[in-house]
């Protein structure tokens, strides 16, 4: 979904010669999805792209403990007690997942390393803290309520820049991240009906050119079976200029406009990107529904052929109140189980006009497994809490 972008110094014409000011030749790379298929980017290296010195498999990169949601029940995490980490890489606390996605959260507090993801897309969500993704394409400076695509294969690192702490949600897809199809024209323009459009999308705009260090330099690498460090003659970040449709880009979540109605909406409006066998959603501060006898309130729901996951980032979560989740939860309830609101909250909702809700849902059509992560924040009475209360 994202349109074309021009950064830096290319030559008129694609795959011709392009040199330095001392005449050297810059290295052209196609970086491109789907097999020469589909979206693209050119760039132009100052070296190889390929010199590498040497490959190690990371140990244990693979090894997440995971297992079924069993019994079948909603699961209340608590991410907030979840300690922080070194950084938004390696430091990532795995939730939840399945074949299609991982979903993570991190509190780093530090820069990563050099970090590539060869499986698929990632966007990284900032609930709070400032942070900066610097990648061969550039770099982007990302604040709470952000939510940040990395394409597939593309070098980075992530580097918090500010004073307050920084809380994230990972989503790792195996497969490519955009806006949903209904959304977009054949051409690939947002339509008028978008929550949001190429406006609110935000890329790097001039090239990040580190200094050779003159010695080998480390990039993580995640492909399917787990991590890899490969070993580069030079540092990665040296392309003087770039141009395509496939680069990391930014939109915050205060940007994605909701749709509203005089009864409740149901969550498809409130879809902001697609992923191979899911969704993400952002529920932001709107306007409640306005029928004269409307119950803002969710209906109690089943949703046969999904597990819904909900991260709570900020506001009031009426239909949540009295079930122990606050900003930082994360809710999983999964297909076979019917959820809706909180005792009272039906009620509570009557005649409101307007939520202070911002949370992210990413519903996923296979089950999701649950990780040691999970287990080791999990507020084990959040089962029960619908009879509790009743
Ligand atoms: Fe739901």
């Amino acid at each position: 979904m994202p349109h074309y972008q021009r950064v830096g110094d290319i030559p008129p014409k694609r795959h011709t010669q392009f040199r330095s000011p001392d005449g050297d030749l810059y290295a052209e790379e196609l970086m491109g999805s789907e097999g020469f298929s589909s979206s693209s980017s050119l760039l132009y290296h100052r070296r190889p792209p390929t010199a590498i010195v040497g490959a190690e498999s990371v140990n244990g990169a693979a090894g997440a403990d995971l297992r079924p949601n069993e019994p079948l029940l909603p699961r209340h995490l608590r991410t907030s007690d979840l300690p922080e980490s070194a950084d938004l890489v390696i430091g990532r606390h795995l939730l939840l997942a399945n074949d299609d996605v991982r979903l993570s959260v991190a509190r780093p507090t530090g820069p990563s390393g050099l970090y590539r993801n060869a499986t698929g897309d990632e966007v990284v969500y900032l609930r709070t803290g400032l942070a900066r993704l610097e990648s061969s394409f550039g770099a982007l400076d990302a604040g709470a309520g952000d939510y940040v695509v990395v394409p597939t294969g593309t070098t980075h690192r992530w580097v918090p820049t500010g004073d307050d702490p920084v809380q994230a949600l990972v989503i790792e897809a195996r497969g490519h991240v955009g806006a949903p199809a209904r959304y977009m024209s054949a051409t690939g323009q947002f339509l008028e009906h978008s929550p949001y459009c190429e406006r609110d999308l935000h890329a790097p705009t001039e090239p990040l050119i580190s200094d050779d260090p003159g010695e080998p330099v480390d990039v993580l690498v995640r492909q399917r079976a787990g991590l890899t460090r490969y070993r580069y003659a030079h540092h990665p970040f040296d392309v003087i200029g770039w141009d395509g449709c496939l680069y990391p880009y930014r939109l915050s979540i205060h940007d994605f406009e909701p749709i509203t109605g005089r009864v409740h909406q149901p969550p498809p409006v409130h879809q902001t990107f697609a992923g191979p066998h899911f969704v993400v959603c952002s529920f932001v501060p709107r306007k409640l529904d306005y029928h004269p006898l409307a119950v803002p309130s969710p209906y109690n729901h089943a949703n046969v052929d999904s597990d819904e996951v909900l991260y709570y980032c900020d506001g009031d979560f009426t239909s949540r109140q009295g079930s122990g989740i606050g900003a930082g939860s994360i809710s999983l309830h999964p297909a076979g189980f019917t959820h809706g609101p909180q005792p009272g909250s039906v009620e509570r909702s009557l005649g409101q006009e307007r939520t202070s809700e911002l949370a992210v849902m990413i519903d996923t059509f296979r089950p999701l497994l649950l990780a040691d992560a999970a287990r080791d924040c999990e507020d084990a009475d959040y089962p029960w809490s619908w009879a509790r209360q009743a």
